[in-house]
């Protein structure tokens, strides 16, 4: 969580981002992984339906989002990037989309480390074209192990998608 929240910081500095702005990005990287040690039986009971039917090992950020709600958080666009910066989701704003690309790129997790090492090497100036990479190394990821992909995941794709008006227009 600590490299998180330096990538975090880091691209907030970059960006000229003013220090409450900051600060709050920097507590969102300290934050969204607070449960993830906990068991997917444990995680279930703080979460409803249909959050607490989501596969194990992304349950830890709505679990955490709904905790933090419980003690009084109510900034809504940090609840909602905790909550998805696994899944991904159309409706992150500008911290969530920094959270989501923080939590895959940052530089602790072992995988793929050339690619990620030049992704974090274009945020945070090209961060949609860095997003549209990940989302669909992930989307990718689960079509070739025959995995169903979370509505969640596939609204966040469009949102970064090029063309994206288009699949706007055709769901009215
Ligand atoms: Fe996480």
């Amino acid at each position: 969580m600590r490299r998180v929240a330096r990538l975090l910081e880091q691209w907030a500095d970059k960006e000229g981002l003013d220090a409450g702005e900051r600060d709050r990005r920097v507590a969102m990287g300290h934050l969204h992984d607070t449960l993830k040690g906990a068991s997917a039986e444990a995680l279930r009971t703080i979460l409803d339906p249909p959050m607490a039917e989501l596969p194990g090992p992304v349950l830890h950020g709505p679990a955490a989002a709904e905790l933090l709600g419980r003690e009084g958080v109510d900034d809504a666009s940090l609840l909602r990037a905790i909550r998805f910066h696994t899944l991904g989701h159309a409706d992150l704003d500008d911290a969530g989309r920094a959270l989501y690309a923080a939590d895959f790129l940052e530089p602790g997790r072992d995988l793929r480390n050339k690619w990620r090492a030049r992704l974090r090497e274009r945020m945070p100036d090209e961060r949609d074209a860095v997003l549209r990479e990940i989302v669909r190394a992930r989307i990718e990821h689960l079509l070739a192990r025959g995995r169903p992909v979370r509505p969640e995941t596939m609204g966040f794709w469009n949102s970064l998608a090029k063309g994206e008006a288009w699949v706007r227009a055709s769901a009215v």
